[in-house]
Order: structure tokens, then sequence, then C-alpha cells
């Protein structure tokens, strides 16, 4: 647990100045898993409906949890669509949902392994949780959640960022719990959201009885590619340094040629990323030997750069054009879509009625002071 916003004493004056029932003097014992409550979703997780995905999405966002699924688990991945409007028109974050399962699909999320469903199908549920779940956290709590002091330092400022802002985690806390999550997968920055979620959990429990299922985190490791062209990280911000999914093979292989690479016998990051993208498309183990063999000869001082780029241009060819024919194959049937996310979105839908029963039942019958 994050001390930062649960040390109960330290900022415990400012705080009851805030709110009526210092929240966190609200019980919390008892707060070991509770055997009577029973998780119904083994993994889940959410993506962001962005559009225009890089191959650094697909490595850093989309492997991780086709891992998951490969190894066997069925896994729940929703599309935060609600969320995205934190920063953008509800329109535009609407209108890529569709478009961001195709490409998942195509790259090779399986709907018969993964129930996929869309946040905005069961708005109405999440948002009552979250008005639920918002009591038991302060404001001095939300506004020391460390990803919103990234994002205010980041250029946001308190006098113009959304309120939406400081209320994410509490909201994607209602996206776990109200599907009883067991395990939640995300990368190292979305940790102190999963830590809100548990507190918001247990302080729900300590006051009205044992309701919600605290969920564990499980983080992945997330790699980070960077731009072709060595300026910080790869993202469409930044096109000409960007491999995107839909860009043309001609395209795809100017910008490799235009590569940045480094110095015989001498390591980049720039470099180190181009190795760590290329052996994470590939799915042939030859490659990823013939990779490493170029490189050791690279750090030996020998002149290779050019046999580096050519095996780099044919892992990422093959894999852009068997994304492309499979996401039109995707397409091809208007229906497909559609109905996973009508099959997911039921399931989602039920696990959602069902935990906001047993929450409504708990707080209306079961709190345990008035
Ligand atoms: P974004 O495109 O910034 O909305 O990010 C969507 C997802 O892709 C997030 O999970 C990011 O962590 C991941 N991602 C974005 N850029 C990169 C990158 N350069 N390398 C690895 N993962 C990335
Ligand atoms: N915040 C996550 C991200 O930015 C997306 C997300 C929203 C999420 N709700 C979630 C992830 C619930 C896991 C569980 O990537």
């Amino acid at each position: 647990m994050n001390s930062n916003f649960e040390d109960p004493n330290k900022e415990k004056e400012e705080r009851q100045t805030i709110i009526e029932r210092p929240i966190a003097e609200q019980p919390l014992a008892s707060f070991e898993q509770q055997e009577s409550i029973q998780w119904k979703v083994e993994i889940f997780t959410g993506i962001r409906p962005t559009g225009d995905l890089t191959v650094a999405n697909f490595v850093g966002a989309v492997a991780p949890i086709l891992e998951l699924q490969n190894n066997g688990k069925h896994p729940m991945v929703f599309v935060a669509d609600l969320h995205a409007m934190t920063d953008k028109e509800p329109k535009i974050a609407m209108q890529f949902t569709n478009d961001v399962v195709a490409d998942y699909i195509a790259l090779g999320l399986n709907p018969e392994q993964t129930d996929i469903f869309v946040q905005s199908t069961i708005a109405q549920q999440v948002g009552q949780l979250t008005l639920y779940l918002m009591r038991h956290i302060s404001i001095a709590e939300l506004i020391r959640v460390p990803t919103l002091k990234d994002k205010l330092k980041d250029g946001q400022r308190e006098e113009n960022a959304s309120a939406l802002l400081a209320t994410y985690p509490v909201m994607m806390a209602a996206d776990i719990l109200i599907q009883r999550a067991k395990e939640v997968p995300v990368g190292e920055d979305q940790v102190p959201h999963i830590e809100v979620t548990r507190l918001l959990a247990k302080r729900f429990n300590a006051q009205y009885g044992q309701t919600l299922y605290v969920p564990k985190v499980q983080q992945v490791e997330t790699l980070r590619i960077r731009s072709l062209k060595g300026e910080g990280k790869m993202s469409k911000t930044n096109p000409n340094g960007a491999i995107f999914l839909t860009d043309s093979l001609d395209e795809v292989a100017k910008k490799i040629k235009k590569a940045e690479t480094a110095f015989a016998g001498e390591m980049s990051p720039t470099l180190a990323s181009h190795v760590t993208l290329a052996k994470n498309l590939t799915y042939k183990p030859e490659d990823k030997v013939l990779i490493d063999e170029i490189i050791e000869a690279h750090m030996q001082g020998q002149t290779v750069m050019g046999d580096f780029k050519k095996i780099f241009t044919e892992i990422t060819l093959r894999f852009i054009e068997n994304f492309q024919q499979r996401r039109a194959q995707v397409m091809s049937d208007p229906t497909y879509i559609p109905s996973i996310l009508e099959y997911g979105a039921k399931k989602a839908r039920e696990n959602a009625d069902e935990t906001l029963g047993s929450v409504y039942e708990a707080m209306t019958s079961g709190a345990k002071e008035g």
C-alpha cells in the first residue's frame, strides 16, 4: 500500500476540516481477503481507445494482454471510453471504440478466450458505483495520488485541468470492483490506481460489511520503445519517428532506412530500442538469433548496421502486412465486432448489476454506524 495516501495521521487535521467524518479514521480492521466474497473475473484490464496505433503501442500495451490470454487464462478486457473523456471530446472517444477493438483482434486478441466490452455500455452502473465510492476518499487524498501529481507537473494546471482528472482513480476503482476482478495486470504507471481501488474496497467493507472483492495488482513489465529518430518515445505526436500499423509498406521501409543507429562498437538507447522492437515484432526464433549475432559483431566494431536494418525492415514489414490483412478480414463482416461487444457487455452488465445490488443492500441495511 502506498503510504503517500494511506497515512492516517499525517494530514488528519487537514482532512478533518474538509470532511465531516474523517475517512481515514474509518475502521480498517479485518482486512484480509474475505472468504465470503467470490471474485467473478479472474483477470481484468482496460485499454484506452487510442486511434492510430503504433508498433510501440503493440509492444507496450497489447502484447502483455496477449500474453495473459495465451497463458490459458480467461481475461475480461474493456475499452475505457468514459475515461477518455478526461482529455477528449466524448464523440471522438466513442468514435474510436470499434476501431480499437478491430485493431486488438487483428493483433491477436481472441474473442473466444477473452470477453471484450465497451465501458459506456455500463455507464450507468459504473457511474453509480463511482458516486458511492467517492464518499470513501477525501479531496486531500485524491490530489495526492501520484499519477495526478505527474499530470499536473506535465503541463496541466490545477486551475484549468478538469475535475475528471482528479476523480479518474475512483472511476477506475468502480470499473474493477463492479466486475469483482481478482487480478488486475497493469504497467507500473497504473499501480497507484490499483492501490486506490484496494483502499476503497477495504474502506467500504469496513463500513458496511464484506461486500466488495479486494483485487490484487499484477504488475507487468512494460517495454518502452523510442522514436526511430532517437527523440524521446515513439508516439503519434512525432509521426516521422513512429511506425503506424496503418502505414504503407513503402512508408515503413523508408522510415526504417532513415532511423538513427549507432557508431560501430557503440550501443545507444535508440539502437537498443530498435533491437527490442524487432525482437518483439517477430515470432521467429531464428530472427532473434540473427539479431543477436549482428549486434555482437557491431559491438566488436564491425560495420553491420546495414544488415541490422535489413532484418529490422523484413520483420516489421511482415508484421504490418499480417496485421493489415487480418484487420481487413475482421472488418469484412460488419456484424462481427458488434456481436462480440454485445456478448461481452452482457457478461459485464450481469456482474455489474449483481455487485450494485449487494452494494445497495449493504449500504441500506448493513451499515455498522449511523
Ligand atoms: P497512448 O498512445 O499514449 O495513449 O498509449 C496507449 C498505450 O500504449 C499505453 O498503455 C502506453 O503505455 C503504451 N505506449 C505508448 N507509447 C509507447 C511507447 N513508445 N513504448 C511502449 N509503449 C507505449
Ligand atoms: N487507466 C488505464 C490506462 O490508462 C486504463 C484503465 C481504466 C484501466 N480503467 C481500468 C486498466 C481498470 C485496468 C483496470 O491504461
